[in-house]
């Protein structure tokens, strides 16, 4: 057992930005999956949406918001967000993240923040670095924890389960003390206890076969949290990016929005522009649209992709403002100063989660969930870009001065040790991955960007077999990453595929075939889901 007076797990932005603020008042573990910048937060490319400049106002980031989630946002939320992220915004450059700067246009030839456009916002407010903003905010922030001798960064564990009063056995208020941990490298599972708890374990486009997110995005808060009966919210929400690299080669490649926030159209493989016949916004229309009308498109030609043209900008322009994406695409053979960018629809966003308020306060006592796996309520039926990694710095910091206002004592209540199974047989190992791929591939099929109550429904027995098999799988085997992330993924689809069969209705991102319109019973409705334990 290992003791602490900060438990938190996850190492992006609202994991580390947390610890950051609490380190001053006891001891911090963080607990990371794999290295400590791995995260969704360290392959964003766009930036941090933001209120910063004099032609823009905190009501049309709320308004724009607020259309984005088609009615569903809770807009006292949406306006706390927005409002705190300037001064966020400010503590993030004082720790030492960079910016983009450009010449400012008055006279005395200063500098001012270079601020970004994309889908759904009718200004210029995102700030960015480059196109390798995530990396440049997990460089600043990793760099300030190493300055802070509170903090005890775990890299290659992973936590298998919360430790809550009621899996123990304890009757009346349901409190977290902690999580059991498998240490990747020792083989073991330790249990890390501490008085508070924070998940900061961020998506699960890895549910789908074909995500923009890296390998750690499996979902493990979210089924956590649902294990030990916290309220989930949302989780038929899942946002497709539209732009994708499509390459044999390429795995998970972004192509930022940005780049149509630069200019870059959308084409066929003729070279025709389809996006004035969806929305007026073209190219630059929302995301959930955007993603639709490829997906329309590939289907209607039977085409394997559609095009983001970009070409008409000077090739300087497009190497200087996205060196990443270039030398990427560049790495695959594609010069996209020169040629168009083959893109293709990816899972990319989960904008349910673990239901909290903007505090990051859970249904379960000393347990907090900020950043992509919570639901604050900000991004509604669907994300506006660039507003997650706002939502992650405003909550983790408003996590911390809740929890630092009423600190909470050491438990004195006995936690027992993890008990696993014993079975080790590597010709049943097979049998996780074949799992994997089933459920990833049935995600994809049956529950992407266009669905049906069928397809859903077929969804839903699947997944009921694979769950009791990997159950089975579960306590008899030896505990290995695969496994507990293979439970993981089948939970989260389960719950999107709850959530979504929940909902009568075609609303942001959950478009079914069956509902083509908006339920009126449904316009302040969150779909939620919790376990009975
Ligand atoms: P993450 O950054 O994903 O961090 C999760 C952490 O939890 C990781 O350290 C992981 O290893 C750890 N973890 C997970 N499970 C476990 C476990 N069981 N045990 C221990 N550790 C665990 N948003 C924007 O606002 N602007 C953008 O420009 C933007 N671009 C994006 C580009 C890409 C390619 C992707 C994938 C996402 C992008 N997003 C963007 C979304 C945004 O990056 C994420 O929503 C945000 O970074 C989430 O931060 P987080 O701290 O909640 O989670
Ligand atoms: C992008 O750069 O397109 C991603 C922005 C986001 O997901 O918010």
């Amino acid at each position: 057992m290992k003791h602490f007076d900060f438990l938190i797990l996850g190492s992006g932005i609202a994991g580390l930005s947390y610890a950051l603020k609490v380190a001053p008042h006891g001891r911090v573990a963080i607990v990371t999956k794999k290295n400590r910048a791995e995260s969704n937060t360290n392959y964003a490319q766009g930036g941090i949406a933001s209120v910063t400049s004099k032609e823009d106002s905190f009501e049309l980031h709320v308004r724009d918001t607020l259309e984005a989630g088609a009615g569903l946002c809770k807009e006292t939320v949406v306006r706390i967000i927005v409002e705190e992220g300037p001064a966020r915004i400010q503590e993030l450059i004082e720790l030492g993240m960079k910016f983009s700067e450009r010449e400012a246009p008055s006279e005395d030839g200063g500098k001012e923040l270079d601020l970004g456009r994309e889908g759904g916002h009718s200004k210029r407010r995102i700030l960015h670095a480059k196109d390798v903003t995530g990396r440049e905010i997990e460089r600043a922030l990793l760099t300030a924890i190493a300055r802070q001798p509170n903090i005890e960064i775990f890299e290659n564990h992973i936590a298998i389960d919360l430790i809550t009063s009621q899996k123990l056995g304890y009757v009346g208020e349901n409190r977290c003390h902690g999580a059991y941990v498998f240490d990747k490298n020792g083989n073991r599972v330790f249990g890390f206890i501490a008085p508070v708890t924070l998940l900061a374990t961020g998506g699960c486009g890895k549910v789908y076969l074909y995500t923009t997110n890296p390998d750690i995005a499996t979902g493990d808060g979210v089924a956590m949290a649902y294990r030990a009966g916290a309220s989930i919210a949302n989780m038929e929400f899942i946002q497709f990016h539209p732009t994708c690299l499509y390459h044999p080669k390429a795995k998970s490649f972004l192509i930022s929005e940005a780049v149509r926030g630069e200019g870059g159209v959308l084409k066929t493989l003729e070279g025709k522009e389809f996006m004035d016949a969806h929305h007026p916004l073209k190219s630059l229309a929302p995301r959930d649209v955007v993603a639709r009308a490829i997906d329309s498109e590939m289907k209607k030609t039977g085409a394997d992709c559609v095009f983001l043209d970009i070409t008409h900008k000077p090739a300087r322009f497009i190497i200087e403002r996205f060196p990443n994406i270039y030398q990427t695409c560049l790495s695959y053979g594609i010069d996209i100063t020169k040629e168009p960018i083959p893109v293709v629809p990816a899972a990319h966003y989960q904008c349910g989660g673990v239901a909290t308020n903007v505090d990051g306060e859970t249904g379960i006592a000393g347990l907090y969930a900020v950043g992509e796996v919570a639901s604050t309520g900000l991004h509604g039926a669907n994300r506006l870009a660039s507003n997650s990694l706002l939502e992650a710095v405003v909550c983790a910091h408003r996590a911390a001065i809740k929890i630092l206002a009423a600190p909470v004592s050491k438990t004195d209540i006995r936690i027992p040790f993890w008990q696993s199974g014993n079975a080790i047989n590597a010709d049943e190992m097979v049998v996780v991955s074949h799992n994997w791929d089933e459920i990833r591939r049935l995600m994809w099929d049956y529950v992407g960007i266009v669905r049906t109550n069928k397809r859903l429904q077929r969804a839903q027995k699947r997944l009921a077999n694979l769950q009791e098999e990997i159950h089975e799988y579960y306590w008899n085997f030896i505990v290995s990453a695969d496994l507990l992330e293979l439970r993981n993924i089948a939970t989260v689809a389960e719950l999107i595929v709850r959530c979504a069969l929940m909902r009568p209705e075609s609303r942001g991102l959950n478009y079914n075939l069956d509902f083509p319109g908006l339920n009126a019973d449904w316009s302040q409705r969150d779909s939620m889901v919790q376990k009975l334990i």
